[in-house]
């Protein structure tokens, strides 16, 4: 029998209703936090879609302030984020600290789809963490395929101090579980989040992929991502080598 003994931490969610793709309203925000409070999830980042291209700054954490304020009573602790698209767009901004996870220097960053992977697109992760002294947090590290088939990429991304964040679909569908599973076991993998949009397609499914974890490998890597979530909430180090 598998025993979840921690509660659990969401670092990447689309809970939050009327600002992006993810909960169409408040009655669908409200489902979404009731199945994660099922899964004994105590605390999700809220992470809308930021595209600088698209949005300015101040915009997206107005109507971020709005979105929050659908919300009453959650049972689940809501804290602010966002997840925001690399954008040379983005250093009109003299500082991101109001689009970091819950004000720390943890940014989620969602890395621009193409089909090659250079020192210049590392370079410009490693501008964007010296002009703005923030830690990158890699968004759904499988979806691109040049860091996804491609170990040496992860490892450069870590090396400069970035965290890789895996979905938990990463883990539930069986043919990316194995890959999933093993770079978690070599510490290319640091923390999961569920990336949850609806309750249909993309609904929150953290204790499933947790499940699997504990069932495969053990619940050692279980507590060891639940560890780097609740470093990433709390502006800690996740790594000894990590800026912080
Ligand atoms: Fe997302």
């Amino acid at each position: 029998m598998l025993i979840m003994v921690y509660r659990m931490i969401d670092i990447h969610t689309h809970i939050l209703p009327h600002i992006d793709d993810g909960a169409e309203d408040a009655k669908e925000a409200k489902k979404m936090i009731d199945c994660m409070q099922m899964q004994q999830v105590r605390i999700a980042v809220c992470t809308p879609h930021f595209d600088p291209a698209r949005n300015s700054m101040e915009k997206f954490v107005a109507k971020r302030e709005k979105a929050f304020s659908y919300i009453n009573n959650s049972a689940v602790v809501l804290l602010p984020g966002s997840e925001t698209l690399y954008h040379d767009l983005l250093y009109q901004y003299s500082e991101l600290d109001q689009i970091c996870i819950n004000n720390t220097r943890y940014l989620l960053l969602e890395l621009p789809y193409s089909k090659h992977w250079s020192d210049r697109d590392l370079e410009c992760i490693e501008k964007l963490m010296n002009v703005f002294r923030i830690i990158p947090v890699i968004a759904h590290m499988e979806r691109y395929c040049f860091l996804w088939k491609n170990k040496k990429n992860i490892r450069k991304l870590i090396n400069l101090g970035c965290v890789m964040q895996i979905n938990a679909k990463a883990i539930i569908d069986s043919k990316l579980r194995k890959t999933a599973l093993h770079y978690i076991e070599e510490g290319l993998t640091d923390v999961m989040g569920s990336d949850c949009h609806d309750m249909s397609q993309r609904y929150p499914n953290l204790k499933e992929a947790f499940d699997i974890i504990e069932r495969e490998i053990g619940i050692y890597y279980c507590d060891l991502l639940q560890q780097n979530a609740a470093s990433i909430i709390n502006g800690k180090k996740i790594r000894n080598d990590g800026l912080c």
